[in-house]
């Protein structure tokens, strides 16, 4: 673990900053942002206008002047100012100022699985501009099985499968620390974008990115079997006459498409279980993988799992939001430290 759970039992404050949502985590109160990472910002004067969920709807509906922004991509704060910004607006005064009060403030964030220098560095910023004092940055992967409830504190093999918006990453932990690790550049946006290409192909009708969503949805209840319906409504643009128009989308053949992107998924999980020591490998067999992150949603992907790896998977409870959740446990100190009984005692 990077930080020790003495110094995040002491941080006020804990941040998820992904490229999708943002989360915060304050001690003693609780999750208080779960929000787009998104800022919509006014080119002429360089006002914020809106942040969040509010900020995502103006998407592609703004004026020139309005840019809509994401200060994150890839699990990497990008534009540290416009992070900060955001952040502020997340946040609230309220929050702001019950967090201003504190005498020395400490933050703990967590970054992706070996994040580079940089991306720790520009983590670290962010927060240290939003007053912190101190910031302990966790690896997200440890992060997001202590909030899903695996115990990775013991000499016992978990294997964790955090699906994020650009990146997969997939990890076997053991004695709280990862043993072996891939992170693999596919991630729910890839996902997205076969299904735009599919629509593009088969109804050529152009998207707009927010219309996936309805598509997904329409997928999660059917699951892989053939339950629900076998068609989803879908509005969008026709290619050749640039009008309106909605179609009537099979969602078997959406399935179909969005496996082919998923397969590089398979071979990184095939990698990390050839890495890992066989002790831990047969630990695994009971225990199976643990999927977190959003796009652990995403409808037969487990399945597809099971049937790949022939290994029990789960989704974890409420799964997009297990890091932040995992942060805020080792910040009430919800997690017990890892004792190993002294010897000859
Ligand atoms: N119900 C759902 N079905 C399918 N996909 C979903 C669902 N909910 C969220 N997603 C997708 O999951 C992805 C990641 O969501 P998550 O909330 O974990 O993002 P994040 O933490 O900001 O990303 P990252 O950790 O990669 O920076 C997004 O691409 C989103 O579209
Ligand atoms: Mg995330």
């Amino acid at each position: 673990m990077t930080a020790s759970l003495e110094q995040l039992r002491r941080c006020h404050f804990a941040v998820d900053l992904g490229a999708a949502r943002t989360r915060v985590y304050v001690r003693g109160v609780g999750l208080v942002v779960d929000q787009p990472s998104v800022a919509a910002v006014n080119t002429r004067t360089g006002a914020l206008i809106a942040v969040g969920e509010f900020a995502e709807r103006m998407k592609g509906r703004t004026p020139h002047y309005i840019r809509v922004v994401r200060p994150v991509s890839g699990g990497t704060v990008v534009d540290i100012e416009m992070a900060q910004r955001m952040l502020r607006g997340l946040l609230g005064d309220k929050v702001r100022r019950a967090l201003r009060r504190k005498p020395y403030l400490r933050a703990a964030a967590c970054t992706p699985h070996e994040a580079d220098p940089l991306a720790r560095r520009a983590a670290t910023e962010t927060l240290v501009g939003l007053g912190a004092r101190r910031v302990e940055l966790v690896d997200t992967l440890i992060a997001a099985a202590v909030g899903c409830g695996l115990p990775v504190q013991e000499p016992e093999a978990t294997m964790i499968m955090a699906c994020g918006t650009t990146t997969t990453q997939v990890a076997v932990l053991s004695l709280g620390s990862s043993v072996a690790a891939e992170r693999i550049p596919v991630g729910g946006e890839a996902v997205d974008h076969a299904i735009v290409q599919h629509l593009r192909h088969q109804h050529e009708l152009t998207l707009p990115g927010q219309s996936v969503r309805p598509l997904h949805i329409a997928l999660s209840n059917m699951g892989i079997t053939a339950q629900g319906p076998a068609s989803t409504e879908i509005r969008g643009r026709d290619v050749v006459t640039g009008l309106a128009r909605s179609v009537q989308v099979d969602t078997a053949a959406v399935r179909n498409a969005i496996e082919t992107p998923l397969t590089a998924v398979l071979d990184g999980i095939g990698r990390v279980l050839r890495e890992c020591p066989p002790d831990l490998v047969a630990d695994l067999v009971d225990r199976g993988i643990t999927m977190v992150g959003g796009s652990a949603l995403l409808p037969g992907l487990d399945q597809m799992l099971r049937e790949a790896t022939g290994m029990p998977v789960h989704i974890a409870e409420q799964p997009d939001v297990c890091a932040v959740r995992g942060l805020g446990y080792m910040l009430e100190g919800r997690i017990e430290p890892l004792m190993l009984a002294p010897i000859g005692a």
